[in-house]
C-alpha cells in the first residue's frame, strides 16, 4: 500500500513538472507575448548548450544582450546583439514585433537595437538554437527571416560561414571587441577574401596584417594542420554563389575561434579536466606571419637570424636598406626580365604561395596549359597548381610582383616563376655544381699546400747540411 502511494506520488510529480514546463513555454523562445527582460530568467537553447540574457562586462555598467555557454564555469560571451548601442540602465526588454523583427527597448520604450527583415509573417518568434544561432522566423516554419550567424561579433562557432554570398552581395566577417569591457567593433577584422583565389585575411583598419595563404584543397598553403585538428575539420568552400570559410566538429569537444582585441586569432577547445579553455592555434604565430615583411620576392624564416632572404636568383632591391634589416623594398631578379629576349620558368618548392588577391585562376586547366597561358602574357609573373589534391590540379596565375612568400621546410607548394631566358636551368643543379666543385678544390688545394711545405722543408735541410759540411772542413 505504502509502495503504491509512493509510486503514484512520483508519477504525479513527474507529470506536474512536465506540464509546468510546457505552460511556461519553451524557454528557448522569445515571442510577441514572451519577452526577455533584464533581471528575469535567461533563455536557453533546447539541449542547454547556450544561454542568452543581459550582461555587463568587467567593471562597465553598460548592459548588453549576449549569448554564452550555459554549462561552462568560465562565462564566455560568443555573441552580442547591441554591441554598438549599450543600455545604460538595467531595464532593457528584448521582444519580437510584427512583421518579424527582434527589438531591444530601453526604459523609455525606445528601440536601441533591432534586426531587419524584408518579408513579413503572422506569428514571428525568435529562437535560440543549440548551435548558438539565434533565429527569427514564423512559428512552426523553418525559413529564417534573420539569423545571428549572419551577424557575428568576434567569435566563429562551428557551422558559421565566414565569407561572401554573391546573390545577396553580403559579407560575413569577424570583428574584434574594442576592449575587454567594450564589445563595440575594434580595430581588427577577419575575412574570407574571394578576390582572386580564396584566402583568409586579417586586417587592422584597412591594412592587411596577416594572410592565411590560399586554400589548397586540404589546408592553407604553407601551413601545417593545427594541433587539435582531429577534433574539427575546416575548409574554404567556393561555388558560383558563395565563398566561405567555416569548420565543423568531428568530436563533441566545445570549440570556438575568436579574434581578440589585440588582433590575435585563437582557436580554443574546452578542457573538462581543467575546467578552462585550452589554446589550439594562435595567429600570428611568429614575425614571419606579418604580411609582406620581406617585400616582393623575399622569403621569411623566423628560425633564421637574418629573417628575410631573397629567393634564389634574386637580389635586394635596395641593398643599403636591406643590410639595415629594412626589408620592405623587397628583391628583384639578378637578371632583369626582357619580354623580347624570351623567358623560362624556374620551379621553387616548399613555398607558402604568394598573395592571391588580383590573381587569376581556372580550376579545370592542367599545369602544362597553365604554363602556356602564362607564357603568352609578358606581365604573368608565375604559375602554380592551386589544388594539391590528387597530384595537383588547376591553374593559378600572378600578374604582379609576388608578395608575402614563405619557404616552409615540410609543407608548401611548387610555384614556377618567370625568369630571363639566360638564367641557368634549374635551381637544384646549380647548387649541386657548386658542391661538386668544392668537393674537388678542397682536397686538391690541401694537397698542393702539403707538397709546397715539404719542398720548403727539404730545401732548408739541404742548405743546413751543406753549411755543416763547409764548417766541418
Ligand atoms: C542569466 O545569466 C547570467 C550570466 O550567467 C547570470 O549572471 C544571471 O544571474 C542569469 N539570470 C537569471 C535570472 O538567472
Ligand atoms: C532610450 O533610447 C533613446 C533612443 O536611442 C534615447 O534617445 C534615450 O535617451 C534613451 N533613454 C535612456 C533613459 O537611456
Ligand atoms: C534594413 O533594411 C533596409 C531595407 O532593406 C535597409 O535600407 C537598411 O539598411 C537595413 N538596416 C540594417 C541595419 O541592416
Ligand atoms: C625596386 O626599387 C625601385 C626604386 O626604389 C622601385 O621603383 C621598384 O618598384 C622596386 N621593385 C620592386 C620589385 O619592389
Ligand atoms: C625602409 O626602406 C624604404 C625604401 O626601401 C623606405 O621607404 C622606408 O622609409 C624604410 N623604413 C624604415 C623604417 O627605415
Ligand atoms: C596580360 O594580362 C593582364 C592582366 O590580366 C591583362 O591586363 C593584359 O591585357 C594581358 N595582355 C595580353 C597581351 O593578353
Amino acid at each position: 500500500m505504502k509502495e503504491l502511494l509512493r509510486e503514484s506520488f512520483h508519477l504525479f510529480l513527474l507529470m506536474y513538472l512536465y506540464f509546468v514546463q510546457r505552460s511556461i513555454g519553451a524557454t528557448d523562445t522569445i515571442s510577441t507575448t514572451h519577452f526577455l527582460k533584464d533581471g528575469d530568467a535567461n533563455i536557453t537553447s533546447p539541449d542547454g548548450t547556450f544561454e542568452m540574457g543581459f550582461f555587463s562586462s568587467g567593471s562597465s555598467k553598460n548592459r548588453y544582450v549576449g549569448m554564452w555557454y550555459k554549462s561552462l564555469s568560465v562565462r564566455t560571451v560568443v555573441w552580442v546583439a547591441n554591441r554598438e548601442a549599450p543600455l545604460t540602465s538595467g531595464s532593457g526588454i528584448l521582444k519580437v514585433i510584427e512583421p518579424g523583427r527582434l527589438v531591444l527597448l530601453n526604459d523609455t520604450n525606445k528601440v536601441v537595437w533591432s534586426t531587419n527583415t524584408s518579408t513579413s509573417v503572422q506569428n514571428p518568434i525568435a529562437q535560440l538554437l543549440d548551435s548558438g544561432n539565434l533565429v527569427v522566423k514564423q512559428a512552426g516554419d523553418d525559413n529564417f527571416l534573420w539569423q545571428s550567424f549572419d551577424h557575428p561579433t568576434d567569435t566563429l562557432l562551428p557551422g558559421m560561414k565566414l565569407g561572401w554570398n554573391f546573390l545577396t552581395h553580403r559579407e560575413v566577417y569577424l570583428s574584434s571587441w574594442k576592449t575587454q569591457e567594450d564589445p563595440a567593433p575594434g580595430d581588427y577584422t577577419y575575412h574570407c577574401d574571394p578576390s582572386g583565389y580564396p584566402q583568409n585575411i586579417l586586417k587592422k583598419g584597412s591594412n592587411v596584417v596577416y594572410r592565411s595563404g590560399p586554400w589548397n584543397g586540404l589546408h592553407f598553403s604553407g601551413t601545417r594542420n593545427p594541433r587539435g585538428s582531429h577534433l574539427y575539420k575546416y575548409e574554404i568552400f567556393s561555388s558560383k554563389t558563395q565563398v566561405y570559410f567555416g569548420y565543423k566538429l568531428i568530436s563533441s569537444v566545445i570549440t570556438r575561434l575568436i579574434l581578440n582585441q589585440n588582433g590575435a586569432l585563437k582557436l580554443w577547445t574546452w578542457g573538462d579536466h581543467v575546467s578552462d579553455w585550452i589554446p589550439q592555434l594562435s595567429i600570428p604565430a611568429d614575425n614571419c606571419d606579418a604580411y609582406k615583411l620581406c617585400g616582393a620576392y623575399g622569403t621569411c624564416n623566423s628560425q633564421d637570424f637574418t629573417v628575410c632572404r631573397c629567393l634564389d636568383r634574386f637580389v635586394p632591391n635596395n641593398s643599403e636598406a636591406w643590410k639595415k634589416r629594412n626589408w620592405s623594398g623587397g628583391c628583384v631578379r639578378k637578371t632583369e626580365l626582357n619580354c623580347l629576349q624570351g623567358h623560362r620558368f624556374l620551379k621553387y618548392s616548399h613555398i607558402k604561395l604568394p598573395d592571391t588577391r588580383n590573381s587569376w585562376s581556372d580550376v579545370t586547366m592542367t599545369l602544362e596549359e597553365c604554363k602556356n597561358t602564362c607564357s603568352k602574357n609578358c606581365s604573368c609573373m608565375a604559375y602554380a597548381n592551386p589544388d594539391i589534391r590528387n597530384g595537383g590540379s588547376g591553374c593559378l596565375l600572378w600578374f604582379e610582383d609576388l608578395l608575402d612568400i614563405k619557404v616552409v621546410s615540410d609543407e608548401g607548394q611548387d610555384i614556377y616563376i618567370r625568369m630571363a631566358a639566360s638564367e641557368p636551368d634549374s635551381l637544384e643543379k646549380s647548387d649541386g655544381k657548386k658542391r661538386k666543385v668544392l668537393f674537388w678544390i678542397l682536397p686538391l688545394s690541401v694537397g698542393l699546400i702539403l707538397v709546397i711545405l715539404s719542398m720548403l722543408i727539404f730545401h732548408r735541410r739541404r742548405k743546413k747540411a751543406l753549411q755543416l759540411k763547409r764548417k766541418g772542413r
